[in-house]
């Protein structure tokens, strides 16, 4: 079975929400891939979807530099779904009349549906339904051969669709949440319209996966650097899966680990599968390497080369090797590309110049899936959960978080009141409830009273960040109590520190480690 063969294409024409869209498809077990508006037909009729969203997007349909698709879309004879910005691109481009509304709708509407078929079967008519708007245009005019099936109180044609054609438009944004009649729109859209069938699921994506990583490794040898974070780990454990022993993983211990960090999931590939696995720890080499070091790039720079310099020492005595395997993630894939084929927004890679520099062909086995999926792999392939949901922790480790020089007894204060934390957040329930969540030691030292005596000694940062992507993030709303826990436990316990705070920034302006 080809888990990609029903696949829907989502035209990208910049809304916040596209991914979201992708998501929600998923979430129904249907493939769905994000590609640029400005795709040509060719290449979307060699992708052979069986449907097309049209996105959101932040511009007006009648700006000069605004993005078109080809409009020979609408004849392709696959079904297509415009919503909002995608909407009214297609009622304009088909004939009918867009305009500046006289009022912006934003937020919560309620639909009234007149038509309770196509991607409103099953839904009431007449009544009620709320729906998540966001727009400062609307549909003034129906092309020929449209009807309205919904309106909203602002928008008489919050909902259109041709007669005869599969061809629909909705003004409002069903991939979101305050749209409560979403997952049956979007539903109805790609079973009844598109006739799709749900097979994307993570145990046919293992079998489709492996499929194709033995065809592109064959005979030849791959290996992986191993952090103990989640997407290497699934994507090591996929590979594995595909190859056997013909994948060599390497976990380089830089001694700038938190406590007990990666130990889980190393025990989990030493115990539980015939994972070849070389385990160096180069603490020592690497303390060496920062000491009397304060800069921050200095220290990024220094950990990232010293990496690539014991990585490749290791992968050298491994033999002929051709393949490396990153777990590289859908979203970083379409990231890399702003929604008009621009430059790239961020490129983030912590084995960075290896494939170059040894000549490796790359593997990326995630390429497809974003977080949650990657969650639901790594179940799939057996991982332990504590493994699975494991918060996001930098390459440089706590490196970057021990500001100033890294001494060892710096990294061990600093490493005792960080597993105060992540004690306190997992006992409460909040570990999985926040992006991250970690401890911070300050360059300074402050004064204190303990018993009858004065103290000078260092302080903690508490930093804990909601965040969807790491893109953006605010400072969790913790309970007083909580941090009053984590407070008292690391002045009582780790010794050398009188004073904790809690770091309360947003990202921007602030970014969500402190180096
Ligand atoms: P910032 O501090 O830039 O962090 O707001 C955004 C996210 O990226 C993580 N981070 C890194 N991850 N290598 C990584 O793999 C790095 O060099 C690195 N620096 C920051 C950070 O923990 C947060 O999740």
């Amino acid at each position: 079975m080809d888990i990609h063969s029903g696949k829907i294409i989502i035209l990208d024409f910049g809304s916040q929400t596209t991914q979201l869209i992708a998501r929600r498809i998923r979430e129904q077990k249907v493939y769905s891939e994000i590609h640029p508006f400005s795709t040509p037909l060719e290449k979307i009729r060699a992708m052979r979807p069986k449907g097309l969203v049209l996105s959101g997007g932040p511009c007006s349909v009648y700006d000069l530099d605004a993005p078109r698709c080809s409009p020979e879309i609408f004849s392709l004879d696959v079904p297509v779904l415009g919503i909002c910005y995608g909407a009214q691109l297609m009622i304009q481009q088909l004939g009918g009349a867009v305009e500046k509304a006289a009022k912006r709708e934003f937020g919560r509407a309620d639909l009234s549906i007149d038509d309770p078929t196509g991607i409103f079967a099953g839904l009431a008519a007449k009544e009620p339904h709320q729906v998540w708007m966001s727009h400062g245009d609307r549909i003034e005019r129906l092309p020929l051969d449209f009807i309205t099936s919904a309106e909203s109180a602002h928008s008489p044609y919050a909902a259109v669709r041709h007669k005869t054609r599969p061809l629909i438009g909705v003004q409002f944004h069903p991939e979101v949440a305050h749209t409560l009649i979403g997952a049956e729109i979007l539903g109805n859209f790609i079973f009844q319209v598109c006739g799709c069938a749900p097979n994307w699921t993570m145990q046919s994506f293992v079998e489709s996966a492996t499929r194709a990583i033995r065809e592109q490794v064959g005979e030849r040898r791959a290996i992986c650097a191993l952090s103990g974070g989640v997407d290497s780990s699934v994507a090591a454990a996929i590979v594995h899966k595909a190859i056997g022993d013909r994948l060599t993983c390497i976990h380089v211990d830089n001694g700038l680990m938190r406590s007990g960090e990666s130990a889980t999931i190393l025990k989990f590939f030493k115990e539980t599968s015939k994972l070849r696995l070389v385990d160096v720890n180069e603490g020592e080499y690497f303390l060496g390497r920062l000491a009397g070091i304060s800069d921050p790039e200095v220290k990024r720079k220094r950990i990232g080369l010293g990496f690539i310099e014991i990585f490749e020492r290791e992968a050298h005595k491994i033999g002929q090797v051709d393949f490396l395997v990153q777990g590289t993630l859908y979203p970083d894939v379409i990231e890399s590309v702003s929604f008009r084929g621009e430059a790239p927004i961020k490129s983030h890679h912590n084995v960075g110049g290896l494939p170059a520099i040894m000549k490796l062909k790359l593997i990326e086995p995630l390429r497809e899936l974003f977080k949650d999926e990657v969650r639901e792999l790594g179940l799939e392939l057996g991982l332990p959960e504590e493994a699975i949901y494991r918060q996001p922790f930098p390459g440089p480790g706590l490196g970057i978080r021990v500001l100033g020089a890294i001494t060892k007894e710096r990294l061990d204060i600093l490493r005792q009141a960080d597993a105060i934390v992540l004690q306190e957040m997992k006992k409460s329930g909040w570990y999985r409830r926040v992006w991250q969540s970690f401890a911070v030691l300050l360059p300074i030292q402050t004064v204190g009273v303990m018993g009858d005596g004065r103290t000078y000694e260092h302080v903690i940062a508490l930093r804990s960040v909601d965040s969807r992507d790491a893109m953006t993030a605010d400072w969790s709303r913790l309970p007083y109590d909580l941090l009053a826990a984590i407070s008292n436990r690391i002045i009582n316990e780790v010794r050398g520190v009188n004073r904790v705070v809690y770091d309360i920034s947003s990202k921007p302006p602030a970014t969500i480690e402190w180096e």
